[in-house]
């Protein structure tokens, strides 16, 4: 599918993750309508930065949208006549949705419907979902597998995923429209999201200040690096699903915290300050991809170990101002 140039449109194309697919499908020749709101779940301005070199590129369009606001969304995305639609718009992150469930609930349910139905009024040839490894919740059986029954979220956002994979399957059910679900396990590298515990126990490393450690640091996560992740979507994109499929995009190897902090220290070439907190409602003990399936019909191999990965971060982030300068919107 993506041999020749296609219209792709990219929902949370300003974000971490949605920044980075942006940047490939661009060098890869397609023509890319980036849907974002820019809202303060963390600097704007890092945002707009993200997508900053792509201002000037003609194939690249933006829509400064929020994906609540189906009567601005539907035709937009009907106008721009895609072919495929990557969904990762999204209020992210565990903790927050604990406080503000509802918000969670407009923006990754009905803000997911909304896409859907657009989607299928603009007879999308693929539509992609980015969903997340919390939909495991507290899971006993590890590796976590795409067979693995789902009724088990622990956190509001958890939930909202659930449902929009559930939204997912009904609708590719009864539109014939090809649907991919892609659980993303713990995304890091360069841009990754400040409220993620690399980029910030990395900040508060460099600062001299002391790191939170919710529980007693036995915690275990998959973390993937985005290149793995961005190379896993490509493939996604290409999967001929009929009409519905869900992949693991993970490293399929756990790092316990106590380790990750040992190795951001290594990378960093600083020690860190540990503050031992109690663990926090709505975590999950662990996360931990089964790959096999992902591996057998996308042919995703992740191929950065978490060491190689994290040196790459903290070059990154070291040459990085801790605050990237707010650059306003553009009109486009
Ligand atoms: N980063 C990870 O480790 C991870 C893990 C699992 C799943 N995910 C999922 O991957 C996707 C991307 O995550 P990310 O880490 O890049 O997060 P991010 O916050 O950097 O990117 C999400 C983008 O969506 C935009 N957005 C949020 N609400 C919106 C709305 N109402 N309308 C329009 N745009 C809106 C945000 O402004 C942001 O630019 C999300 O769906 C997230 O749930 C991420």
């Amino acid at each position: 599918m993506l041999d020749t140039p296609r219209r792709i449109v990219v929902t949370g194309g300003a974000g971490f993750i949605g920044s980075h697919l942006v940047d490939r499908l661009l060098a890869g020749g397609h023509q890319v309508l980036c849907v974002d709101d820019f809202n303060d779940f963390y600097n704007p301005g890092v945002k707009w930065a993200n997508i900053d070199p792509h201002r000037d590129n003609p194939r690249f369009l933006l829509a400064p949208a929020d994906i609540r606001d189906r009567e601005t969304i539907r035709p937009f995305i009907i106008s721009y006549h895609p072919d495929i639609i990557v969904h990762l718009a999204a209020r992210a992150g565990v903790r927050p949705s604990l406080t503000d469930p509802f918000l969670y609930h407009e923006v990754n349910t009905t803000g997911t419907l909304h896409l859907l139905d657009a989607a299928v009024a603009a007879r999308v040839k693929k539509f992609v979902f980015g969903s997340s490894s919390s939909v495991y919740g507290i899971n006993e059986k590890v590796p976590f597998s795409e067979e693995d029954p789902l009724l088990t979220p622990i956190s509001p956002y958890a939930a909202t995923k659930l449902a929009g994979e559930a939204l997912c399957h009904s609708f590719a059910h009864l539109h014939r429209m090809p649907t991919v679900t892609l659980r993303f396990f713990t995304v890091y590298g360069p841009r990754q999201r400040p409220d993620l515990a690399i980029h910030k126990f990395a900040r508060l490393i460099l600062g001299g200040r002391p790191v939170p450690v919710f529980g007693d640091g036995t915690t275990r996560r998959d973390y993937t690096y985005i290149d793995d992740i961005i190379a896993g979507t490509l493939a996604a994109i290409d999967y001929e699903s009929d009409p519905y499929e869900v992949f693991n995009l993970g490293n399929s190897r756990t790092v316990e915290l106590r380790e990750l902090i040992r190795l951001l220290e290594e990378v960093l070439g600083e020690n860190a300050l540990v503050d031992l907190q109690p663990l926090q409602p709505g975590d999950v003990p662990r996360t931990w991809a089964d790959i096999k399936k992902a591996e057998r019909l996308l042919g995703f191999r992740p191929a950065t170990p978490i060491r190689e990965g994290l040196a790459k971060f903290a070059e990154w982030l070291q040459n990085t101002t801790p605050e990237t300068p707010p650059l306003g919107p553009r009109s486009v």
